[in-house]
């Protein structure tokens, strides 16, 4: 019988596109082009890797196509809907039901638990609490004896896990992955993957993820290299 990690609903993955997405940060400094000309397009239900030398763009990337941050210039569509000219509010709600997030600095919630911090995402998209599917997804992900303990009390590679569990919860049509696998070993990245490629699979999550792992992007249906702000390949 085919095992359930996360919440069941759904309506499969979303075409995610891009269309000449410009990001200019001002600093101290002077003004830093992040992003300079970006289209591209993520087939629904399909995979991607970004790959490319760090500062190149790739978290401003993942941020802006995630409706995390607004472009400077430029459009991000999720199906027909243009998410960078969404107001701030049904941007939210889109954030919180159709993406999961796993950003390179785990974000979790330091005075939760880990089954906290689980729960709370599926609270905040809209679904059911369901300890038993929390407990199985932290299970899959081998964090399942660490429900009670707190953020503090784990190991980089154990948070970076349970990010992963809180990302994949609530069965977001979009996940954004920003480096899933960069504290954890070869063994435990592959496990990582093959959870969120056998999400991808059955249920039809759209997935992008940023590595430095060329073994991982080779997993992926499509790759993107990425240089100085734009896509080089
Ligand atoms: N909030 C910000 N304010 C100013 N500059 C920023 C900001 N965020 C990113 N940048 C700059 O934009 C560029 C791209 O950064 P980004 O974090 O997207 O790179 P990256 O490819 O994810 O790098 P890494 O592999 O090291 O994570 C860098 O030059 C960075 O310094
Ligand atoms: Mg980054």
């Amino acid at each position: 019988m085919r095992q359930h990690f996360t919440a069941q609903h759904r309506n499969g993955g979303a075409c995610v596109s891009a269309t000449d997405l410009r990001m200019e940060y001002d600093t101290p400094a002077g003004r830093v082009n992040a992003l300079d000309g970006v289209t591209l397009a993520i087939a629904p239900e399909s995979s991607m890797a970004i790959i490319g030398p760090s500062g190149c763009g790739k978290s401003t990337l993942l941020g802006i196509l995630g409706g995390l941050e607004l472009p400077t210039r430029g459009e991000v569509r999720i199906d027909d809907r243009v998410i960078s000219a969404m107001p701030d509010r049904p941007r939210a709600q889109l954030r919180r039901t159709s993406f999961g997030y796993v950003f390179q600095a785990d974000n979790l919630q330091p005075f939760l638990t880990v089954s906290e911090n689980v729960a709370l995402q599926a609270v905040l998209a809209g679904i059911a609490d369901d300890p038993e599917r929390d407990q199985r997804l932290l299970d899959a992900l081998e964090v399942g004896s660490l429900g009670h303990r707190f953020p503090d009390q784990l190991s980089g590679g154990q948070r970076q896990r349970v990010a992963v569990a809180r990302a994949l919860v609530h069965s977001p049509r979009v996940v954004l992955a920003d480096e899933p696998t960069g504290s954890l070993d070869a063994e435990s990245s592959n496990k990582v993957v093959d959870l969120l490629l056998r999400l991808h699979k059955q249920e039809g999550t759209t997935l992008v993820i940023v590595t430095h792992d060329t073994a991982v992007a080779a997993r992926m249906d499509a790759t993107v290299q990425m240089r100085d702000g734009r896509v080089t390949a």
